[in-house]
């Protein structure tokens, strides 16, 4: 399985010979509208964790590019729906097994409403079980909700926010690391904006000083899990 990062919570996985985009903010992100050309963006499915606008300002366009299908909570999935993209819509609990994996749609602690103030349901985060065992936290608080996941998986990488005022901070998100089970982390949503930026050093020395592997990626870098 192969992530690459696209800045703040974007980031295209590719496993089993599919492509996943996972809550594209591309074009208005100032670190990777550059960078990245969203019109070049493959994917089959377009996971969204919640209506934010630094999720899914590309989300339309990639949808139409594509013929991707939009995976999100009822009210997001429909809102795209409404637009003329293809959906499957989900909501908190519940699992469907797709052809790269299964996915289960897991609460966060945070809000989800569209930009233009429409409803967008509540947030939340995604549990991936496939060639490799993934969870995209998505925007979310530290949450005791996160000790649920590993009754039922077994990590081999956690995507967590990283950047703070928002979403959990780099203390919180150790701790997250610890009630997901998973020693290997990748951190997001950081250093975007001014409200979020994070001293990254001190952040992977907080989670190497607890036996942790915190993984920062530069725009348009990957990793292999
Ligand atoms: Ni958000
Ligand atoms: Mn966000």
């Amino acid at each position: 399985m192969k992530i690459t990062f696209y800045g703040q919570n974007s980031l295209a996985i590719e496993t089993t010979g599919k492509h996943i985009i996972v809550d594209p903010f591309i074009s208005g992100n100032p670190l990777s509208k550059d960078a990245v050309s969203v019109n070049d963006l493959k994917a089959d499915y377009i996971l969204l964790t919640h209506a934010h606008l630094d999720h899914v300002l590309d989300a339309e366009a990639i949808a139409k590019n594509t013929g991707a299908t939009i995976v999100s909570n009822y009210e997001i999935a429909m809102h795209y729906q409404a637009k003329g993209c293809t959906v499957h819509p989900m909501n908190h609990g519940g699992s469907w097994s797709f052809d790269f994996g299964k996915v289960k749609y897991v609460n966060a602690i945070h809000t989800s409403t569209f930009d233009d103030g429409s409803d967008g349901g509540f947030p939340g985060g995604f549990v991936i079980e496939g060639e490799k065992n993934i969870y995209i936290a998505g925007d979310t608080a530290l949450t005791m909700d996160m000790k649920l996941i590993p009754m039922r998986t077994k990590l081999d990488l956690a995507i967590l926010p990283i950047g703070d005022n928002f979403t959990m901070g780099i203390e919180d998100a150790v701790i997250a690391s610890d009630f997901v089970e998973c020693n290997r982390v990748l951190g997001v949503h950081y250093n975007t904006f001014g409200y979020i930026e994070i001293d990254t050093q001190g952040a992977q020395d907080a989670f190497s000083k607890a036996g942790k592997e915190l993984v920062l990626l530069d725009i348009g870098a990957f990793m292999e899990v």
